[in-house]
């Protein structure tokens, strides 16, 4: 369903380019559920960006659901990403205005369609947002407008979804039952989850794990356990740090 062929973006900084992603190449198959680990400023963020058209990679071509990406228009990736997108901000993106109810509801308004008031309701229950739907995201903690950035795409049930670090903010009980969801969505027919991740339990859930590091895909694990994950985490990051060390001499 998401397929990147050698997938490469730079930053304009002044008159410079940043190299952040050199070479990406993946693809999600429909009931997967698959995990990006790396350090922070190794491109995950980037690299979902690009794979979900809200950036326009530098080199190489996005592919989602049989879509090239490069062959639309921006207006053709916004009525994409309404229709057959979730996607779950680092930063939330919820609009500070509406409540957290309205906030689950409105991908559905721009969709043109009526917000399924029910469904709405029950996703917001689960995520254990009940008594705080009708609060303004200035109101929630941290953690609860980070429930309701996943509730509006739980709510939603689009056939791709993106997520970046999902969890982030969340307790660990919170944490577990918004993966459980998101485990059990991608393992739906026709759905699959991309998430980025630094949690090893989070990622042990997922079907594979990419690990990125400076830009590139440094190894690719098929359901490995937390503790797999994290000495493979710590080894990858002495890799680049001797790396670094050498190029520094
Ligand atoms: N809009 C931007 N303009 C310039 N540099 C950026 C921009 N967004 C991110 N970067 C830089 O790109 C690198 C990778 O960022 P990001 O994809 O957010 O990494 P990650 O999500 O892995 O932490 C970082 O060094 C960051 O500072
Ligand atoms: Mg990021």
């Amino acid at each position: 369903m998401i397929v990147a062929e050698q997938i490469s973006h730079a930053y304009q900084a002044g008159d410079r380019e940043v190299p952040i992603l050199h070479g990406i190449s993946l693809h999600v198959q429909p009931g997967e559920m698959v995990a990006v680990m790396g350090p922070s400023g190794s491109g995950k963020s980037t690299l979902l960006y690009c794979l979900a058209g809200l950036v326009r990679p530098t080199g190489g071509e996005a592919t989602l659901n049989g879509t090239r990406l490069s062959t639309q228009s921006d207006a053709q990736l916004a009525k994409m990403r309404r229709s057959e997108l979730g996607f779950v901000f680092q930063s939330y993106n919820l609009m500070p205005t509406l409540s957290g109810f309205e906030n689950v509801a409105l991908p559905f308004r721009l969709g043109k369609q009526q917000p399924p008031v029910d469904r709405i309701n029950q996703t917001l229950a689960t995520v254990g947002l009940a008594e705080r739907a009708h609060a303004l995201p200035s109101q929630m903690s941290g953690g609860e407008q980070q429930r309701v950035a996943l509730a509006r795409v739980l709510a939603m049930r689009p056939p791709i979804v993106f997520a970046d670090e999902p969890t982030g903010a969340l307790d660990t009980r919170t944490g577990v039952v918004v993966l459980n969801e998101l485990v059990t969505l991608a393992h739906t027919e026709g759905h699959c989850v991309l998430t980025v991740t630094h949690d090893p339990s989070v990622a042990a859930r997922c079907d594979r794990v990419l690990f990125l590091f400076n830009g590139r895909l440094a190894r690719e694990e098929r359901n490995p356990s937390a503790d797999q994950v994290a000495s493979i985490m710590t080894e990858l990051t002495a890799e680049l740090e001797r790396s670094r060390d050498e190029a520094g001499r």
